[in-house]
């Protein structure tokens, strides 16, 4: 059913609710909060937002065209290409996809503390403070329990895409998504009534270019990429899904607007309270667990709040991962050339990402003293140095394998006279600023290792 002529989506919005999904997760509730903290707030912002329309939309809609004109996802479309260009460009779908197993590997891993906040913050509905605090602290000091609720997390999204695309993805993740806009929506307007608004304000909003750093650029460029789920060959998949009619570039740039606005509205809800519970913005990937939690146990109603908070991440992390694994099932399914069906390939995937976890469930047990955390410094190297190189890899597959006379007729919808000038644009962003700017970052932050 995935590789039919015309799509799979069963409905228009489809395609959009479970890229949306698929973005909007871990990275916009829990990554980018801190990244903005560590990167000194208003000047990275603009630079954030900059890149993900100059770099990340471009990126994106490359994806989405590969796949809706291959209607394969990233390992055999790239393959495709490589025999249709005599170039060596399949290692760029592998090194995807690979990429992949070890994001959903430590994000089951965070998706499964969230479970356990959800749960203390639902017991302590009917508790005391104290009791909720004594919970929470429990979990880091138990691997064990980090891995058990890890095999939670990728058991529901087993569960889910083993259902396929439109009854499992489809289906949920149309349910899911109002849900979590009204949860989020309830959360900022609750966060901005917090007395530190507008200090928050100041800080998200009012650029101190001073505080950008050798690493900044690049942080900026993983962050869109790991937020936008671009370099990952999700987006190939997704695509080879879409119905002919749909125009894969608008798809894609909606996507990324809609993305882009979410992390910002989501600083309108984190900030706020970092700045109220310890005067400064979140600049630690734990500190979200740790100050947010304390802050709220404080606050009248706060129980309430957590337990709503808790919720809506969980949600975040559920449809990201559900995106993430179809796509990986879609591409265990076509392994070493022979077909298999899509259970036999969602428990191999599942298994070999539920092993892959325990390293990080230990985090901060066995391997606590890494430096800086195992989960920080995973997430650090993958998103800061193998994600943009896996973003321009799929680039030059796509580019090379594809060549840009085919890219324009199936980019060019002639029902859609804007759709020419888009192209135009975006054949100058991905030929030049796009390698450009993922480069100079790169340079720019192996300059900063030695200073
Ligand atoms: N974009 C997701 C997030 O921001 C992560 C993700 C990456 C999801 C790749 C799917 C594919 O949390």
């Amino acid at each position: 059913m995935g590789r039919s002529k015309g799509g799979a989506w069963r409905t228009r919005f489809g395609f959009y609710v479970v890229a949306i999904g698929s973005a909007c997760g871990l990275g916009n509730l829990w990554r980018f909060p801190y990244v903005l903290g560590e990167n000194g707030g208003g000047a990275f912002v603009l630079l954030y937002v900059l890149i993900a329309f100059i770099l990340g939309a471009p990126l994106l809609i490359g994806e989405l065209v590969l796949g809706k004109s291959l209607r394969e996802s990233v390992i055999p479309a790239t393959k495709t290409l490589e025999k249709k260009s005599q170039l060596p460009l399949r290692w760029a779908g592998r090194f995807a996809v690979l990429m992949s197993i070890v994001v959903l590997s430590y994000y089951s891993v965070i998706a499964g503390w969230v479970i356990h906040f959800i749960v203390q913050f639902a017991l302590g509905l009917f508790s005391t403070k104290e009791s909720i605090a004594d919970g929470l602290s429990v979990l880091m000091g138990s691997g064990g329990l980090q891995w058990a609720l890890t095999s939670v997390h990728l058991l529901i999204v087993l569960v889910v895409v083993g259902k396929g695309v439109q009854e499992g993805l489809e289906r949920w993740i149309s349910s899911i998504m109002p849900l979590f806009a009204i949860l989020v929506s309830v959360l900022v307007y609750r966060s901005l009534s917090l007395p530190s608004t507008p200090d928050v304000l100041r800080f998200l909003f009012y650029p101190d270019f001073s505080k950008l750093t050798l690493q900044s650029l690049i942080h900026a460029v993983g962050h869109v990429l790991f937020t936008l789920s671009v370099g990952f060959g999700t987006l190939v998949t997704f695509g080879s899904y879409m119905r002919d009619e749909d125009h894969a570039p608008t798809a894609g740039f909606r996507v990324a607007v809609v993305d882009t606005l979410v992390s910002l509205g989501v600083g309108l809800l984190v900030f706020p309270i970092a700045f109220q519970a310890s005067n400064t913005p979140l600049t630690d990937p734990g500190l979200l667990f740790e100050v947010l939690p304390k802050f709220l146990l404080e606050i009248p109603g706060g129980v309430i709040f957590g337990l709503v908070f808790f919720i809506s991440l969980y949600l975040a992390a559920l449809n990201a991962s559900i995106g993430l694994f179809e796509a990986i099932v879609a591409n265990f399914k076509s392994i070493g050339g022979r077909q298999q069906s899509r259970a036999a390939a969602s428990w191999q995937a599942g298994g070999l990402v539920l092993i892959l976890s325990l390293f990080p469930s230990l985090s901060s047990t066995v391997f606590r003293n890494w430096r800086g955390g195992l989960i920080e410094n995973i997430d650090s190297f993958l998103v800061n140095w193998l994600l943009p190189i896996s973003a321009l890899g799929l680039l030059y597959a796509i580019i090379k394998g594809m060549g840009f006379k085919s890219l324009e007729e199936n980019f060019v919808d002639r029902e859609r006279p804007v759709s020419e000038v888009m192209f135009s644009h975006w054949v100058l962003l991905v030929k030049w600023v796009v390698p450009a700017i993922i480069l100079t970052g790169l340079v720019l932050q192996v300059i900063g290792l030695f200073l």
